[in-house]
């Protein structure tokens, strides 16, 4: 097992978690899905009103992966609960328990604030869903992914509310 520190990113992280992420989305097989810049990630990743926050993990003060996540609220239970939106890491230092210290900070992080869950989406052709087993996360097979998103997103926001279609 590497030694692996894990830290909450700061600014000056920024052009990594733009570069790791432009890595992940080349894995997924889409490598122009990063629209978003480094200024961007600046803006919405950082400070008390942050969009999203990230985590980075480190071997001898090296990043070597990351995690980006987001705050989300169940209102049923009444509690907070987190989003897992993207997970990285490098090549080298895979199955050196780099990943598995990233879901280790967060999920002190998910206690320590009295959320409920970390909620998280997987390719389906994705092997990497066997490590999220590994780290306890449960599939749950009675619900799928639905998004509004693009032209379909547009026309509907366009129609008067009552009219029918
Ligand atoms: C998935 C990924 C983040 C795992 O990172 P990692 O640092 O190698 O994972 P760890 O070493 O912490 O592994 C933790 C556990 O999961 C298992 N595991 C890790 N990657 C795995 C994989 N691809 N397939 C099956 N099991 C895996 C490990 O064997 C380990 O099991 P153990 O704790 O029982 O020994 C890394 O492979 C990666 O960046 N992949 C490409 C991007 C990706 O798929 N990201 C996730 C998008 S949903």
């Amino acid at each position: 097992m590497a030694n692996v520190t894990v830290r909450q990113a700061e600014v000056a992280d920024a052009e990594i978690i733009h570069r790791f992420s432009v890595k992940l989305a080349e894995f997924e097989g889409t490598p122009n899905a990063v629209v978003a810049s480094i200024e961007t990630m600046v803006r919405d990743g950082f400070g008390p009103n942050a969009a999203f926050r990230t985590l980075i993990a480190e071997i001898d003060g090296a990043p070597v992966g990351f995690a980006t996540y987001t705050n989300q609220y169940s209102v049923w239970e009444g509690k907070g609960t987190m989003f897992l939106q993207d997970l990285w890491v490098m090549p080298e230092v895979r199955q050196q328990g780099v990943a598995r210290a990233l879901m280790q900070v967060l999920a002190r992080e998910c206690c320590s604030k009295g959320h409920s869950r970390i909620d998280r989406n997987v390719l389906d052709w994705n092997p990497a869903r066997r490590f999220y087993e590994n780290v306890g996360c449960r599939h749950l097979d009675r619900s799928r992914p639905y998004r509004l998103h693009g032209d379909a997103l547009t026309k509907l926001a366009a129609t008067e509310p009552g009219k029918g279609h």
